[in-house]
């Protein structure tokens, strides 16, 4: 009787531990990429203009920058970007003012990349979200970054999966 109540007791500590633990993976898994606070204020690695001939118009035309933090600086000087690395590509409409000048417009999206290599193990150790417009928490990816983000820039996979470099 002894060992059957033990046994028991055992089976319910057990399922207890496994409830518990898949509980706090699924939760630490699911945590939503942050909004990259302040990236106007970080290191600005480049600017670029699509134009409407590209054969990814629909979604890029127009004029984007690319911002890194302090970490994500050392990736662009060492090719090994570091855990807290955050690059953010911040795509604008042309607006086209007179026949010759072409000034920023309103803000498309941005995307935003960030090293965890635990966490992110299965997408080249980079997290990838994008924010709608200049909205903070409008999320356009979620759990589809491999097939939305990742697929592509699995191509880099020599330069940690990161597209652009930084000129002195
Ligand atoms: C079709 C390919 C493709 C897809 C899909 C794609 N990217 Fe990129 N991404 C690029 C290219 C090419 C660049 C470099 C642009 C440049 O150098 O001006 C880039 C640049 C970036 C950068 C700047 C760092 C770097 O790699 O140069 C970030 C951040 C980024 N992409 C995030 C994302 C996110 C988030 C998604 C999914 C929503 C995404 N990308 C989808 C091709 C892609």
């Amino acid at each position: 009787m002894k060992m059957l109540y033990s046994k028991t007791f055992a089976m319910l500590i057990c399922l207890f531990c496994l409830i518990y633990t898949g509980f706090v993976y699924h939760e630490s898994s699911d945590k939503p990429i942050p909004y990259p606070e302040g990236y106007r204020y970080w290191t600005h690695v480049k600017t670029a203009i699509i134009g409407p001939e590209n054969h990814s118009a629909v979604r890029f035309q127009g004029i984007h920058h690319i911002y890194a933090n302090d970490k994500a600086m050392k990736g662009y000087a060492t090719g090994k970007f570091p855990d807290g690395s955050i690059i953010v590509f911040d795509l604008l409409e042309t607006s086209v003012e007179t026949t010759s000048d072409i000034l920023e417009g309103d803000r498309k999206f941005i995307d935003v990349m960030i090293k965890d290599s635990h966490r992110y193990d299965s997408t080249g150790g980079w997290g990838f979200e994008e924010f709608n417009g200049n909205s903070l928490t409008e999320r356009n990816i979620l759990h589809l970054s491999k097939s939305k983000c990742f697929n592509c820039h699995a191509k880099k996979s020599s330069s940690d999966f990161v597209f652009s470099s930084f000129r002195k």
